[in-house]
């Protein structure tokens, strides 16, 4: 199906939150080759460069120019605020206190991202891509695959679409992380236990609960991952 602008409402995390939700250290950020799926325009991957960080973004959103994601961003920012507050009982509010907090920081995220765009487009920092569709890289080409906000959330997707994506992010990461385990009304998906069916024999699996949460019940981060730990998370797993 083709990926079409106007019906894309882009939206994007800050570095912090991604280290919050994959408790990911500093170091683990300069230590790991990371490539990271549906990114959009999370400052993930502007930020983790400026440091020092080796990451790859993969997106269907980067085939459009910085101009058409900036206009699209500020077309549908005021679409997503309102229904974000419409639904603020699905959230939880206490480090982001308020819906105009929630505005600054999705906005300092995604102006992070436009700033950073065609600097890292040119320096093959940004892909265009979407999966499951195979990827260009070798086998284990990354220590550390990451999906926010895409994988397992969008579970109308249906499992072939995760099997597919899950197979083709483990083919070239050593490890892969997903975040959150929840779908979009915030239920524990279904599709956790088939992943853990299907790759639990092949994989070491985790469940970790992490110290983000926004959504309401998604606090948890999926680990499948090939060989031993590449990053911290066990130091920064609270109990469960
Ligand atoms: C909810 S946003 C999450 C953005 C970012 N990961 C974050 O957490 O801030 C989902 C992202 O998935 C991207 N996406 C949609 N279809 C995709 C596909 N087939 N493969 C990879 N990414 C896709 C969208 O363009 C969008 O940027």
């Amino acid at each position: 199906m083709a990926f079409v602008l106007d019906k894309v409402v882009p939206w994007g995390r800050r570095l912090s939150e991604y280290q919050e939700m994959f408790c990911l250290s500093d170091r683990d950020l300069l230590d790991n080759k990371i490539i990271s799926f549906g990114d959009g325009p999370a400052s993930l991957n502007a930020e983790g460069s400026k440091i020092g960080g080796h990451i790859v973004s993969v997106d269907p959103l980067y085939q459009f120019s910085v101009t058409e994601i900036k206009n699209r961003i500020y077309e549908t920012k005021a679409i997503v605020l309102e229904q974000t507050y419409k639904n603020r009982q699905n959230y939880i509010w206490d480090k982001i206190k308020s819906i105009s907090e929630l505005e600054k920081l999705r906005m300092s995220a995604m102006n992070l991202f436009l700033d950073d765009f065609e600097k890292g487009l040119a320096e093959k920092r940004y892909i265009c891509g979407k999966l499951p569709d195979k990827t260009n890289f070798p086998d284990d080409s990354f220590d550390l695959g990451l999906s926010s906000h895409f994988l397992l959330l969008y579970s109308t997707l249906g499992w072939e679409f995760h099997l597919q994506s899950i197979k083709e992010m483990l083919r070239i990461c050593k490890e892969i992380r997903i975040f959150p385990t929840c779908d979009l009304d915030s239920q524990r998906t279904n599709l956790l236990s088939k992943v853990i069916h299907s790759f639990g024999n092949t994989y070491k699996i985790k469940i970790i609960k992490t110290s983000y949460q926004f959504q309401k019940n998604g606090y948890e981060m999926l680990i499948i991952a090939k060989h031993k730990k590449t990053a911290t998370a066990e130091k920064v797993t609270r109990d469960s």
